[in-house]
């Protein structure tokens, strides 16, 4: 795919169209998904905010929604805002459907792909890795959903770093346990910085931190990555985030080599056009 879109893209999927349903603000994935079906050449049908926009009647709406859907197109991608909306989605759905996000404290599948595609690529290696994920890891779906492909994988290290009040939830615990997958707990960030191959910040706002702002400034400040924390990463080590970020990375940084975030975004469409292809050839 990378080489399809130095080329300029292909008409290959012309006949194919792609109905993008975001129940849930998203910048990222949208745009990724509705790009990488134009690359290739196919057609999109797009709702950026369907809570609010879709007619929907009032008892199994998104059920409904799904199955009118999906006459209408060849494959659905769907951010829902409730944990299962993806998965109540697929029960019903007759075209393939990608979960492009699930609820707060989900799923995130595509960008797990796409985060362990960047991972590779930019390390070299995936059995073996020591990876800090970093932030709100209770409610984040990209970390939730990068611990489960990582422990397909020998050797992996995770180092969950996070406030207490916001460490990942005892369902994944439980899941690398089951993998034989090491794991550890951490607060404090500075600790695991030299220890890691991949640094994986997640987002940290407000709104979504139930503490008083006293406590937000400390837990900002702790998960900061900036010149001075940077320092203590290895050379070859590398810094991925979803995107997009508020306050956990320092714009100080997007020049250092270990700065892969906006690659990591380009690598995302890549491999959004990948699945979309795959996806649509199954069918
Ligand atoms: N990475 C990601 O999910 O970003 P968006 O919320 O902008 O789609």
């Amino acid at each position: 795919m990378e080489q399809i879109v130095k080329r300029g893209g292909t008409r290959d999927y012309d006949r194919k169209i792609l109905a993008s349903l975001f129940y849930d603000a998203s910048t990222l994935t949208r745009f990724s998904f509705e790009s990488a079906m134009s690359r290739l050449g196919g057609k999109v049908l797009t709702a950026e905010n369907a809570s609010t926009f879709f007619s929907v009647s009032p008892d199994d709406a998104l059920e409904d929604t799904i199955q009118v859907v999906d006459d209408f197109c060849d494959v659905i991608v769907l951010r829902h805002n409730e944990i299962g909306g993806a998965e109540r989605a697929a029960k019903v759905c007759t075209v393939p459907l990608i979960n492009a996000g699930d609820g707060k404290g989900g799923q995130h599948p595509t960008q797990a792909l796409l985060d362990l595609y960047t991972i590779h690529k930019e390390t070299n290696k995936l059995d073996g890795l020591k990876v800090a994920l970093v932030g709100n890891l209770a409610e984040g779906r990209t970390v939730r959903s990068l611990s489960y492909l990582l422990s397909k994988f020998e050797r992996v290290k995770l180092y969950f770093v996070s406030p207490e009040s916001l460490q990942m939830n005892q369902d994944i615990l439980d899941h690398l346990v089951e993998h034989n997958t090491w794991y550890t707990m951490e607060t404090d960030l500075h600790k695991v910085l030299p220890e890691v191959d991949v640094v994986y910040t997640t987002q940290i706002e407000r709104s979504r931190f139930n503490g008083s702002d006293a406590e937000f400034d400390s837990f900002r400040k702790n998960y900061f990555i900036d010149k001075g924390s940077i320092q203590l990463m290895n050379r070859d080590s590398i810094i991925l985030s979803p995107l997009p970020r508020f306050t956990e990375i320092s714009r100080d940084i997007d020049n250092d080599p270990r700065a892969a975030y906006f690659r990591q975004t380009q690598d995302g469409m890549n491999l959004r056009m990948a699945l979309l292809a795959w996806v649509l050839e199954c069918q």
